[in-house]
């Protein structure tokens, strides 16, 4: 991917547009505005609490990635978004019940200012859920006009100078690619036939594109992850990326994986069961919503191992992923995690982790970092996928024929390389021959 623009600090509003007005949205929106008025800090943002090393390590520099990279800073953000339900971000931060009352109350003429817009919506693909703030169309090919709309409205009225998309509405019905999504024509035929394999994320998702807005998915469902779509992002110069946002059990998932595998320990079984109680467990509540979600969570372990690499260490093991919805928790998860290993000459061992946490909590600072990093990548004249960013997914996404890279420590080492290289700097191999020459 060439750098085609000159990284530059950005100048006017970036608005932060979020299909999905629901928990993560809220936690995202509400703790910018804390942040920028001095209540909190933005713990879990690499773009605002993490440095990168550049040169040698005798060089001692290690600039801020903010203050290396020019990204749009928080005072510059302007939130909006769309939801099946009509209540403002207050109510809707309240009823998620992520952030405490008084968090909520402190900021409130600001988060009842942010309204969402009506959705497009189909409870074929979200099967738990009835909107009611709901767009109505003549066709699928209309409410994606009627998106579109909305989009320069909104860029508009707030005065924005550009726009980003992160997909942040609940988890769609598990569907495969079919003939509809396999080219830009087919899909624009299908949208004006109402074709039921197009998901409402879909359409959002081509509204964007189709104005040149990139657009981010922190759901495992298809989306934007289908040639159709990534043939217009191609078309129009537009970054992408997806899918599932990083966070909770499969965060650690990437975390140990990668550890075992350095040291060569070997997996009989890998057993993860959650229970959660927020309205993401509800839509999960519904198999072909689950299903959607187990894809996501399954495929990390295998591409870690690489069993087909280490048959002796990971051939055949175990792998299952169960989601509870159990509503006394709320959005305060609890993961737990049986790891059946063996070691030297065969010795099995054994991990637990209980993991306590805040689902929302893990991902409102990926959906900043997300819009800033979409946002520089646009600026900057980087279109179609960005596999640069797949630290923040489950599902990254790749282009065809590569596997995709899950272990998080690699993904870290490729975010930061691509941002030396957006600046011209030297990548770090971290061969550090040069110290003992
Ligand atoms: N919280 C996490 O850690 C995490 C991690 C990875 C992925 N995700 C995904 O992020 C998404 C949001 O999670 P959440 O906890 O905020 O869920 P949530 O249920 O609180 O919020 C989702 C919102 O989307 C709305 N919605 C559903 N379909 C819509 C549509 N077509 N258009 C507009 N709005 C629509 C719902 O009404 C709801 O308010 C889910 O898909 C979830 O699976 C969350």
């Amino acid at each position: 991917m060439q750098v085609k623009n000159k990284p530059l600090r950005p100048k006017g509003k970036l608005g932060i547009l979020t299909p999905g007005m629901g928990a993560v949205s809220t936690t995202f929106i509400a703790g910018v505005e804390a942040i920028r008025r001095g209540k909190a800090k933005p713990i879990g943002s690499l773009t605002q609490m993490g440095t990168i090393r550049l040169g040698k390590r005798t060089d001692k520099r290690s600039p801020m990635i903010k203050e290396f990279i020019p990204l749009a800073g928080l005072d510059d953000l302007v939130f909006g978004g769309w939801d099946i339900f009509e209540d403002d971000v207050y109510t809707a931060a309240l009823k998620a019940g992520v952030l405490e009352k008084e968090l909520i109350e402190g900021i409130r003429p600001f988060l009842e200012s942010v309204k969402p817009m009506k959705a497009v919506f189909d409870q074929r693909y979200v099967k738990n859920l009835t909107g009611t703030w709901v767009k109505k169309g003549k066709n699928l090919f209309d409410l994606a006009g009627q998106l579109m709309d909305d989009m320069k409205a909104f860029k508009e009225k707030n005065k924005c100078d550009r726009l980003v998309v992160v997909w942040c509405a609940s988890t769609e019905i598990f569907i495969k690619p079919s003939k509809v999504h396999q080219s830009l024509e087919a899909f624009e035929k299908g949208l004006k036939e109402n074709d039921p394999e197009i998901a409402p994320s879909m359409i959002y998702a081509y509204a964007a594109l189709s104005l040149g807005i990139p657009f981010a998915n922190g759901a495992p469902n298809l989306t934007v992850d289908i040639p159709a779509l990534l043939e217009l992002a191609d078309k129009n110069n537009v970054p992408v990326c997806g899918k599932d946002f990083k966070t909770g059990q499969t965060l650690m998932k990437t975390i140990i994986a990668p550890g075992l595998k350095s040291r060569m320990i070997g997996l009989n079984g890998w057993f993860s069961t959650n229970i959660l109680g927020n309205r993401d467990g509800e839509v999960l509540d519904d198999p072909d919503s689950f299903k959607t979600k187990e894809e996501s969570k399954l495929s990390v372990l295998e591409h870690i191992l690489q069993p087909e690499l280490y048959p002796d260490l990971y051939d055949k093991f175990y792998h299952k992923v169960r989601i509870n919805y159990y509503p006394p928790r709320g959005d305060n998860k609890e993961g737990w995690d049986n790891i059946d290993i063996f070691g030297w000459l065969g010795y099995p061992m054994q991990i637990k982790v209980d993991f306590l946490c805040r689902d929302s909590i893990l991902a409102a600072p990926i959906v900043l970092d997300l819009a800033l990093f979409m946002d520089l990548a646009s600026r900057i004249g980087f279109k179609g996928i960005q596999e640069w960013l797949s630290f923040y997914f489950k599902s990254p996404q790749h282009a065809a024929g590569l596997y995709p890279e899950h272990d998080l420590f690699i993904q870290l080492m490729k975010l930061k390389n691509t941002l030396r290289y957006i600046q011209g700097e030297d990548l770090i191999t971290h061969l550090g021959q040069e110290y003992y020459d």
